[in-house]
């Protein structure tokens, strides 16, 4: 599909539920209450958990009211991206220093490597933090290579591994850390040169340094990356970049970037069952501290021990209370017969948070087809892959930005 249309359908889908995605389930809950609707609220809320949960992950339910059961079906396809053959972890003294995590994208990377030919000369990695990536690619193909980070400290340890085995052999040409805030302090330093045939790769650049990453594309330079941390970006200047999105625009918000960092890891049922019942005391104390101690700003309830969960609502309550200096006005029992009696509107508000956390990811192919096209109006090739296992690594999407083949 093409990334205009899956764009435009994608926005399509996604935008009558704005004010669900755009907002979290306390702040503006009348209004997401509006825009959800009874019946759907009815046919979520008589949903059993173990259908809730197929439900997120992206799979067939029966019960739904059926406009929502053809628009939960039909986002699949819209957010299915080519996805690259997993590697097998990196064994033996080359997987020194990495967690299983960076093991896993960085074998995934090499092989997704493998398959474009490579002829490059230099690599520039960007955020490249210890330069795990940067030494298994240079190491591979015989790059000259500069790694670029902010933080000194990552970089130390990323030089004391190329000084020991097996890197001091295996890295054959110079490999070089550039200290600075990306891109500036390319301008000011002459370790690489634009004009030789280059990949530059990106792996989790946060917020706008995706931006800045994808910007080296040229000619000679070939970027793969990967974004993260979508909540760094800027509202004003780091979303709809590109014509179609600036044409179409999502109505994007600081808690839709936020929920976008949450999207695309399957936990279990026995977690999903869980933080059905977190969420339940969370929404729940909320409400208990507006109604009875009258605390009309949103108070932050905080996290505890995962033993408080498990309990009644009425000792969590009593233990957050403590925590947070705060009077009890009643007794447990009082506290606990008052969680009854919400009972059915924190099932309606646990379902709105379903579906928000249902739209997470088509959230974020959304804003990474916005990538992609700027470049491709300016001319470039951009592809899109799933390039990780994403219960290993969910921000998963590589973007892979070329030249622009002759006609
Ligand atoms: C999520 S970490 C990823 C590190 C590394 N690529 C990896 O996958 O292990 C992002 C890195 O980008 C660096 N960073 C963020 N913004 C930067 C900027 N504008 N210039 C240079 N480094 C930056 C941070 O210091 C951090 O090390």
């Amino acid at each position: 599909m093409r990334k205009e249309a899956r764009y435009l359908a994608l926005r399509e889908h996604l935008r009558p539920w704005q004010e669900v995605w755009g907002y979290s389930v306390l702040k503006s809950w009348d209004s997401m209450k509006a825009c959800i609707g009874a019946e759907v609220l009815a046919a979520f809320s008589s949903m059993d958990l173990a259908e809730q949960y197929e439900f997120l992950n992206g799979r067939e339910v029966s019960d739904l009211p059926e406009g929502v059961a053809a628009w939960h079906r039909s986002l699949n396809p819209l957010v299915h991206l080519s996805r690259m053959p997993l590697a097998n972890a990196i064994e033996g003294p080359r997987e020194e220093g990495l967690t299983p995590k960076k093991n896993h994208e960085i074998a995934c990377i090499l092989k997704f490597l493998e398959k474009q030919e490579p002829s490059w000369e230099q690599l520039l990695d960007i955020g490249g933090g210890a330069g795990h990536l940067a030494r298994h690619i240079a190491a591979q193909w015989s790059l000259d290579t500069v790694s670029i980070d902010r933080e000194a400290l990552f970089q130390q340890e990323g030089l004391r591994l190329l000084q020991r085995r097996p890197w001091k052999n295996l890295i054959q040409k110079p490999f070089q850390f550039v200290t600075g805030i990306f891109p500036d302090c390319l301008e000011t330093s002459d370790a690489w040169n634009p004009h030789r045939p280059t990949l530059s790769v990106g792996l989790h650049t946060c917020g706008p340094l995706a931006w800045e990453h994808l910007k080296l594309v040229s000619e000679h330079v070939v970027v793969l990356n990967f974004g993260c941390c979508y909540d760094k970006l800027q509202l004003e200047k780091d979303l709809e970049q590109s014509v179609v999105a600036r044409e179409n625009p999502m109505g994007w918000t600081a808690e839709a970037l936020f929920l976008m960092t949450r999207g695309g890891k399957e936990r279990g049922f026995d977690d999903f069952r869980f933080q059905h019942r977190v969420q339940l005391y969370r929404f729940a104390l909320h409400h208990f501290l507006q109604d009875e101690l009258g605390l009309k700003d949103f108070v932050p309830v905080g996290q505890t021990a995962a033993r408080h969960y498990r309990g009644s609502f009425a000792s969590y309550a009593a233990n957050r209370l403590e925590q947070m200096k705060l009077p009890m006005p009643c007794s447990e029992s009082a506290i606990e017969d008052y969680f009854q009696k919400q009972e059915a509107m924190l099932e309606e508000q646990w379902t709105a948070a379903l579906l928000r956390n249902r739209m997470a990811r088509p959230l974020e192919v959304l804003l990474i087809l916005d990538r992609a096209m700027l470049f491709e109006e300016r001319g470039y090739q951009s592809e899109l892959y799933e390039i990780f296992n994403p219960q290993l690594s969910p921000r998963n999407i590589g973007i892979l930005l070329k030249p622009c083949k002759g006609p």
